[in-house]
């Protein structure tokens, strides 16, 4: 690539985004939704800043953008605020004149980093050998394309937090174990859930490319990717305690994400878009304890203030890739639709497998 075409590809946001006041860029959205009408679709992810969500044409969990990127047929650019694996899924799940956008490449997820394709392949002929034909891959919709099409190749589906639960009951339809990537967390959360008992799980470590499980392999049902949410691992069974002791009619909320020991004495546990409703419910004056990313906490704070909410860990910070996604960020994206600087595209081979994945969890969930 040349010098002059690699500076134009450059995905360094230029300066003159940053100097910009906060009105001016908003009226640059304003502008841009006015002169793009319904072929900007702006949908956006609940742990998206304030300063983005605001205008956005619709927000929710994992599992709702999907849904509502499969529904949308309108739309030619679909300026996604969200995570790299959420664009993609996009793209994989809307037609072919239609072009996904992430406002900085950079906004990607440290879970779907911690499983790659090559590792998920060394793995998988392993546990053949020691299982044989007895595993359906399931993967958490936070992983990459690749590792969506490798399970939809072998007859298996995505999951999201709001639908793990059918899905994991599903795939024990369908064969005798399940391998479940990338975040160990919510895999063993779901399980626990359905009866599973922790002695019947197994952890897959990609690193060492290894089993871990001391026991008869025999009674293996679970093998959980040994993957996490570095986000959602902040929050500990000391933080529970800790809440519990000063706040004692306090309840706690929390994403699956969470390690066991946590999602096992909180109150409840579910999706962001779970997490929302319930207080949203609430009855009034009703004290909630939230762990999960703090853009989310920090908005249902600001739009509950006849209830008492904290964070569950009172340190908390924000989902640091999440966070990429800002004003400035969005405005130059907007500038930008029709150059490819910010267009996802997952390859026709990689999405033809990876939607059998993706189907078989918006067509059963
Ligand atoms: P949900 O919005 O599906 O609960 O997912 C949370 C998350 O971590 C997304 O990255
Ligand atoms: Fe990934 Fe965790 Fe951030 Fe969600 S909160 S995007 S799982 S790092």
């Amino acid at each position: 690539m040349s010098i002059l075409a690699a500076l134009k590809n450059s995905n360094v946001i230029p300066q003159k985004y940053r100097t910009m006041s906060k009105e001016e860029l908003e009226q640059k959205v304003i502008d841009a939704k006015e002169k793009w009408g319904t072929r900007l679709f702006i949908p956006a992810h609940h742990y998206q800043k304030d300063e983005v969500v605001k205008f956005a044409d619709a927000t929710g969990d994992s599992l709702q953008l999907a849904q509502i990127s499969a529904a949308n047929k309108e739309a030619e650019f679909i300026v996604f605020c969200g995570v790299h694996f959420m664009a993609e899924t996009a793209d994989i799940l809307t037609t072919e004149s239609q072009k996904v956008y992430l406002p900085d490449m950079r906004a990607g997820c440290s879970m779907a980093d911690m499983a790659d394709i090559h590792q998920t392949g060394r793995a998988w002929d392993k546990l053949q050998e020691l299982f044989g034909d007895t595993i359906l891959p399931l993967t958490y919709v936070n992983s990459t394309a690749a590792i969506k099409a490798f399970v939809g190749k072998h007859g298996g589906a995505t999951v999201t937090s709001s639908n793990a639960e059918k899905m994991v009951k599903w795939a024990f339809e369908q064969k005798e174990r399940i391998l479940f990537l990338p975040d160990q967390h919510l895999g063993r959360n779901t399980a626990f859930t359905l009866g599973i008992g922790l002695d019947e799980m197994a952890v897959w470590n990609p690193i060492d490319n290894t089993i871990e499980y001391d026991g008869d392999y025999a009674k293996i049902k679970v093998i959980l990717w040994k993957g996490h949410c570095s986000v959602h691992e902040n929050f500990t069974v000391q933080n529970v305690i800790d809440t519990r002791n000063q706040y004692p009619n306090m309840k706690i909320i929390v994403h699956p994400e969470c390690c066991r020991e946590v999602v096992e004495l909180a109150d409840l546990a579910g999706s962001t878009n779970y997490i929302l409703k319930a207080i949203e419910s609430a009855e009034l004056g009703s004290e909630w304890a939230i762990g999960t990313e703090m853009n989310l906490v920090n908005r249902i704070i600001e739009n509950h203030p006849d209830k008492k909410i904290i964070s569950l860990n009172p340190n908390m910070c924000p989902c640091m890739t999440m966070n990429r996604i800002d004003l400035p960020h969005l405005v130059w994206c907007l500038d930008t639709l029709e150059d490819d600087k910010h267009i996802i595209k997952v390859d026709k081979l990689t999405a033809s497998k990876a939607i059998f994945a993706l189907e078989k969890m918006l067509n059963y969930a």
